[in-house]
């Protein structure tokens, strides 16, 4: 039977993970963070001294993660974000992550119905006939506000500044490269969080998806 498939694309810390963490769990579906497995072939060449630019070093490791290391915290560091973004722009390591990220869909784990995949080419390249498909994006000064409170929290003291300056040349890199570059696809529904909290973003993510969900949903139970 045919899963059904949640894209959800969008800009660095546009809060397109909790959205698509929150919607798996609404639905009952398996989520996917694809850039997990970007920052997973990061932190692999920084760990191996490697060059993230030169394909024989990145494409190495990119053949030989292990996806279900996504939860590794050590992954999740601006350093790593900003590796993750230079390797994903060598056609060969997205070649290599492509069939991991297309059996998930197809496939999910533990039998569920449906996936929700986050990233920046879901709904463009990976999964072009996804069942419903969002693209996530805030002002850029209110992303890097929002993970400014989050690193403070954690106990870190970055300057908002340079957190401001990491995020907008992270989506000028992931914009302007030549092979599956972020942008919305055509039939991607647009959801600015600017002006919304997690609850009023979750609220129009859902409101978004769900007729077309819920459509699918009922020809998976009739057919
Ligand atoms: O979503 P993230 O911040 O964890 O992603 C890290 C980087 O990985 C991002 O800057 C670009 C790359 N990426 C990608 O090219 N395609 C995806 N589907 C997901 C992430």
């Amino acid at each position: 039977m045919t899963s059904i498939i949640i894209a959800v694309d969008g800009t660095a810390a546009s809060g397109k993970g909790t959205l698509a963490k929150k919607l798996a769990r609404h639905f009952n579906f398996a989520h996917l963070d694809s850039g997990s497995l970007y920052r997973l072939v990061a932190l692999g060449v920084m760990e191996a001294h490697g060059d993230p630019a030169k394909e024989a070093d990145a494409l190495a490791v990119a053949r030989a993660i292990d996806p279900a290391r996504g939860d590794d915290p050590a992954i999740r560091t601006a350093e790593v974000g900003n590796v993750a973004s230079i390797v994903s722009a060598i056609p060969s390591v997205r070649a290599a992550l492509l069939q991991f990220q297309r059996a998930f869909a197809a496939t999910p784990p533990n039998s569920l119905a449906g996936a929700v995949i986050d990233g920046r080419d879901i709904g463009t390249v990976v999964c072009p006939q996804a069942t419903a498909k969002l693209f996530v994006d805030a002002r850029p000064e209110i992303r890097a506000h929002r993970r400014w409170l989050e690193l403070n929290q954690a106990g870190a003291a970055p300057a908002e500044a340079a957190i401001l300056a990491e995020i907008v040349a992270r989506d000028a890199r992931d914009r302007s490269r030549a092979i599956a570059p972020l942008k919305p696809a055509p039939d991607a529904r647009l959801l600015d969080t600017s002006d919304l909290d997690i609850d009023a973003a979750f609220a129009a993510a859902l409101a978004l998806v769900k007729p077309g969900v819920e459509n699918a949903l009922k020809a998976r139970q009739g057919g």
